[in-house]
């Protein structure tokens, strides 16, 4: 075992003997990474470094102030992301849209067109190489490097400055001039093939992991704690963005590339400036072709509007610019055997089949496990158990299943039967799951909901996940741990878990956690307890409910009490079995339902003989009926009593005002206000939310903008748009901080009317509320 330079158990230790422990702790174990990690020659044993890291803790332990930055304890088992220190980007770092054909890259450019109101003028775009690996972004100010960080989730990423100052290609002085005071120069971390291969082939010499792809090779090479470890590393860097800017600097994508490129930045060499679809086109297929010999993985093209100030006015929508696209080339394909297909249990109970395949390496990855979407999906390719099949992998999508290769089909393969039960231990039914109209989806759904243990870790999964609570130190193993132990059964009980001293301890005596680490989860939980509407709406997992749903339940409440009122009201209200029994009966429309659910709210006399037919009397009682309906409903209950009793039974179950209210919400709809109120139904789900709530604090919603000239209003588009898509417009008042409403009201503010407008544009006359044009809607929100 090491020699200690003290025998003495950390608790006689004085404050002065601790820290000079800690410092010879630090420095011996700094020492051995290097030996382990870049020599590759160790010095010590796995056992004696362990020991050198048990007596770090325990000293940290009894004197926690002496915890330094560069503790050695903060760099084992801690989670990635509190290895680094958090960096809000000045400007977001966003995705692009992708397109995988030409039509939709010809969508693209009239998408472009259309918004930029231009009829025959050329639009020029650049072509740029999309490269497979990691985004970062750095910071100069007077053309010093200051800061650099990945991208994170967006908004925030990692600080990794001195991890990418260890690259050639990123300069620590901007050359030439004319660069802004400050500027976030953005690109592209990543590893050619053969820097790739040489990093595999010293890692699997040194027995140590290798990386499946370049551009894994890459992310997990600029994340490494010890930048002497990255600046071993063959990392490369290309630049073609940039984020917050102190001062404009080009006019053109083009010659922002240039700039970049004078500074002292790589530009990708096989970037071009194209014009109009035959020029993107073009460029696409160039890039195919280009594409074996680059030495790096690319895996599309992206195309840039080139001139800025189009650029700003086509914006964004959501996390996406309008003026650029991915177009991304297909997929790769591959042989395999299937070996078996499993089920696996999603959030919400959707089950979906998993191919279990024979390794094979598709476009450098290794594949093992694929989907096979469904149990339609199973039927209609007819995959069988043993086949050889082909399988797929495009980009990040999931590899997928595309076909079995019959010539090969083992004799005696049988075709597949999906079973009928949950492969919980549970062993619920699986159901066919069907539309509100009746009609059958693809899906079939485990009915256990919350009972079924698979569906409760999925929701809690989804719970703690980076879009929703984002819970640091707290990922899907250690949940899945603590789940095992019976410790977190509802998202309630992982705040619990943070204030419960006794559980604690017994963690901090769980071999792989230790006082540090179990302090951070505690101060990962807490940190969490304050928390956004919108996220807390979103991390309850409600089916349909993702993250823009949530935003707008968030914006158009503002307050969680809000909120739950409305949702606890529309599930008061919800339609209910009785109800569906007549919505969804084939013959019975909506305009036979209106008049079914009147009748029986307020039945009126009719005179009869005591033997009039089923259908005499329905035709007397309800007499919107048409004949149809009238038989459809004969046929589903023939006796006259049972009609009565079902009719009233479903009008006392009729979704109310309160309900439509909620479907009514901007961006809310009738889908997802029933799976709200459908949630908000459940004793159990209210149950969850009631604890949950005991343990947080739920932020009120930020407001929209206000310094709009449309700002608070609600706004109705209807006819005809010309110069933009509905779409289009929604995005462009919304981003003003206007309320987009699909229906004419007293509520409504404004209504845009284009050719054929029709009855919303009667209402809107009729109360007296303002219409303009499309064009004066655009000189109105300053695009005329
Ligand atoms: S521009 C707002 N240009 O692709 C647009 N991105 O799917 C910002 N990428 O996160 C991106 N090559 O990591 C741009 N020439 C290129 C690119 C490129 C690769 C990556 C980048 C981005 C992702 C979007």
């Amino acid at each position: 075992m090491p020699d200690f330079p003290s025998a003495k158990p950390a608790a006689d230790l004085t404050e002065a003997e601790a820290a000079e422990e800690l410092i010879w702790l630090a420095d011996t174990m700094a020492a051995h990474d290097i030996a382990y990690y870049q020599d590759d020659a160790p010095k010590v044993s796995d056992a004696e470094y362990d020991a050198l890291k048990r007596r770090n803790a325990e000293i940290e332990a009894v004197f926690p102030d002496l915890v330094r930055e560069n503790s050695p304890s903060l760099k084992v088992g801690a989670a990635a992301s509190a290895q680094f220190s958090p960096v809000e980007h000045g400007v977001p770092m966003l995705s692009l849209d992708n397109a995988f054909s030409d039509e939709e890259a010809v969508e693209f450019e009239a998408r472009v067109r259309r918004f930029l109101r231009l009829d025959d003028t050329v639009i020029a775009y650049t072509a740029e190489p999309k490269i497979d690996g990691l985004s970062a972004s750095i910071r100069y100010e007077k053309g010093r490097l200051v800061r650099g960080a990945t991208r994170g989730d967006g908004k925030v990423g990692e600080d990794v400055t001195a991890n990418l100052r260890t690259l050639a290609d990123i300069p620590e002085r901007l050359s030439g001039s004319g660069w802004p005071e400050v500027i976030e120069i953005r690109g592209e971390v990543y590893l050619e093939h053969e820097g790739f291969k040489a990093l595999n082939a010293a890692a699997e010499a040194a027995g140590q992991k290798t990386y499946a792809n370049p551009r894994n090779a890459a992310a997990g090479s600029l994340r490494q704690i010890d930048p002497k470890i990255s600046a071993q590393r063959p990392l490369r860097f290309f630049a073609y963005a940039w984020g917050l800017v102190s001062s404009p600097f080009a006019q053109t994508q083009w010659e922002a590339l240039e700039a970049l490129k004078a500074w002292g930045f790589q530009t990708n060499p096989q970037s071009r400036r194209v014009e109009g679809t035959d020029g993107l086109l073009g460029a696409y297929r160039e890039m195919e072709g280009l594409r074996p010999r680059l030495g790096f993985d690319i895996d599309g093209v992206v195309y840039k509007v080139d001139r800025l100030d189009w650029q700003q006015r086509l914006g964004f929508v959501s996390r996406s610019p309008r003026w650029a696209i991915a177009r991304k080339f297909p997929a790769e394909q591959a042989r395999t055997i299937l070996n078996a297909i499993d089920l696996q249990v999603g959030r919400t109970g959707a089950v979906t089949p998993v191919a279990r395949l024979a390794p094979v390496t598709v476009g450098g990855v290794v594949v093992e496990n694929a989907t096979l979407h469904n149990a339609d999906e199973i039927a209609r390719k007819d995959v069988r158990i043993g086949d050889t099949v082909i399988v797929q992998r495009a980009g990040d999508v999931i590899p997928q299943v595309v076909a079995p290769v019959l010539e090969a089909r083992p004799e005696g393969a049988e075709p597949y039967v999906f079973p009928d039960h949950c492969p919980c231990p549970l062993k619920t039914p699986l159901a066919r799951e069907t539309t509100a109209s009746g009609a059958e989806t693809v899906v079939r759904r485990c009915t256990g909901e919350l009972a079924c243990p698979f569906q409760r870790i999925e929701h809690l999964k989804h719970f703690v996940s980076r879009r929703a609570f984002d819970i640091e130190g707290l990922g899907e193993k250690q949940l899945q741990a603590f789940f095992d132990k019976g410790w977190v059964k509802e998202p309630a009980d992982i705040f619990r878990l943070a204030r419960d001293e006794a559980k604690l301890g017994e963690l901090r005596e769980t071999e792989g956690y230790g006082e540090t680490s179990v302090a951070n989860l505690k101060a990962g939980i807490d940190a969490k307890r304050p928390i956004p509407l919108d996220r807390f709406i979103y991390g309850l997992g409600i089916r349909h409910i993702g993250e823009t749903t949530s935003l707008a339940l968030a914006r158009h409440f503002e307050t969680v009490e809000a909120f739950l009122t409305a949702a606890n009201m529309a599930a008061a209200q919800r339609a209910g079995g009785a109800h569906d029994v007549f919505s969804q009966l084939d013959g019975v429309g909506p305009t036979a339902l209106d008049a079914i659910l009147a009748w029986a709210k307020a039945p009126h006399a009719v005179l009869l003989p005591d033997d009039a037919s089923f259908d005499a009397r329905l035709k007397a009682s309800v007499p919107k009926l048409n004949k149809t309906a009238r038989e459809a409903l004969e046929r589903r209950f023939g006796d006259w009593a049972a009609f009565e009793a079902a009719a009233q039974a479903a009008s006392a179950q009729a979704p109310g005002e309160d309900f439509a209210e909620l479907a009514a919400v901007d961006g809310v709809g009738p889908v997802a206000a029933s799976m709200i109120a459908g949630f908000f139904g459940e004793d159990h789900n209210r149950a969850m939310v009631d604890h949950l709530l005991a343990e947080l604090q739920v932020q009120p919603a930020e407001r929209p903008k206000t310094d709009t000239a449309v700002a608070g209003k609600t706004i109705v588009f209807t006819g005809a748009l010309e110069k933009m898509t509905r779409d289009e417009a929604k995005a462009q008042a919304e981003a003003l901080g206007a309320k987009v409403s699909g229906s004419v009201s007293k509520k409504t503010h404004l209504v845009v009317a284009g050719p054929g407008a029709g009855s919303k544009l009667k209402t809107a006359t009729d109360l007296g509320i303002e219409v303009i044009s499309e064009d004066d809607w655009l000189t109105l929100v300053g695009q005329g």
